[in-house]
């Protein structure tokens, strides 16, 4: 027996026993939420659907027990063979060369340089789309990883992304709706920042005076995200200090 696997699956199963009972919840809809969730496996969409309403709570829960920067989700747009870049993502000649500087450093919790730091850095075009996932762009366009320099810092240019939606033509869209709700994320750049020795940062960041920044339907976007609305020489600027901290086991998945 797995104790762990067997803690968590009771706490779900009181948890949904108390809201069938509280919502008194009909044998008919009891059934229809059986038959949607059958659709949504149909579908495809099963990790869309968690991804939506519990994959927040989960990073929320590794930011609360962690001293490094605020993470984010990942999201389903991540490629881990992403080019070597420089200090420039490619970018399509007919983008709207909205452009975005995005500079910081690297630093250990105590203030010191983390050593041989990768980041990949990811982002939709600005018509929110993502390389590699929509219409044939290219897999080296609008994502890389940046090398961080011995002094930890780091300095890259690309083009400004855009809210898009999550993919709402299935059951997931559907549900959202019916709620009242809606598909939209702002707009944001992905990190996923690596070195040897610490934990691995995967995290977001956001733009203030964005759409829907308060308002993301994946419920992402903790205001120690957001950055500033900084403009220098036309360019909007990012900057971000990442704080990592040494790897550590996992609490609780092992318990
Ligand atoms: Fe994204």
């Amino acid at each position: 027996m797995n104790k762990r696997v067997k803690d968590v699956v009771d706490a779900i199963v009181v948890a949904v026993q108390r809201v069938l009972d509280e919502k008194v919840v009909t044998e008919s809809e009891y059934r229809t939420a059986v038959h949607y969730l059958m659709n949504v496996a149909e579908h495809r969409e099963i990790a869309l659907l968690c991804d939506v309403f519990f994959d927040s709570t989960v990073v929320a829960t590794k930011a609360r027990r962690s001293q490094a920067s605020t993470p984010a989700i990942e999201g389903p747009y991540y490629r881990d063979d992403a080019p070597l870049v420089d200090d420039r993502l490619k970018v399509y000649d007919t983008d709207d060369h909205k452009p975005l500087l995005i500079q910081g450093t690297v630093n250990a919790v105590d203030g010191s340089v983390v050593e041989n730091v990768t980041i990949d850095v990811w982002h939709s075009t600005p018509d929110g789309k993502y390389s590699g996932f929509h219409d044939d762009i290219p897999t080296d366009f609008y994502r890389g990883k940046l090398r961080v320099g011995a002094d930890g810092g780091f300095r890259v240019r690309t083009t400004m992304p855009a809210p898009y939606q999550i993919p709402n033509q299935g059951p997931t869209g559907a549900l959202l709706e019916t709620m009242g709700g809606h598909s939209w994320r702002p707009a944001h750049v992905h990190f996923k920042v690596k070195a040897p020795g610490y934990e691995t940062l995967t995290t977001q960041y956001y733009f203030e005076g964005g759409d829907w920044v308060t308002d993301d339907c994946c419920n992402g976007v903790e205001s120690s995200l957001i950055t500033p609305d900084v403009v220098e020489d036309g360019a909007r600027v990012m900057n971000i200090s990442f704080v990592m901290e040494s790897a550590h086991a996992e609490a609780g998945a092992n318990a």
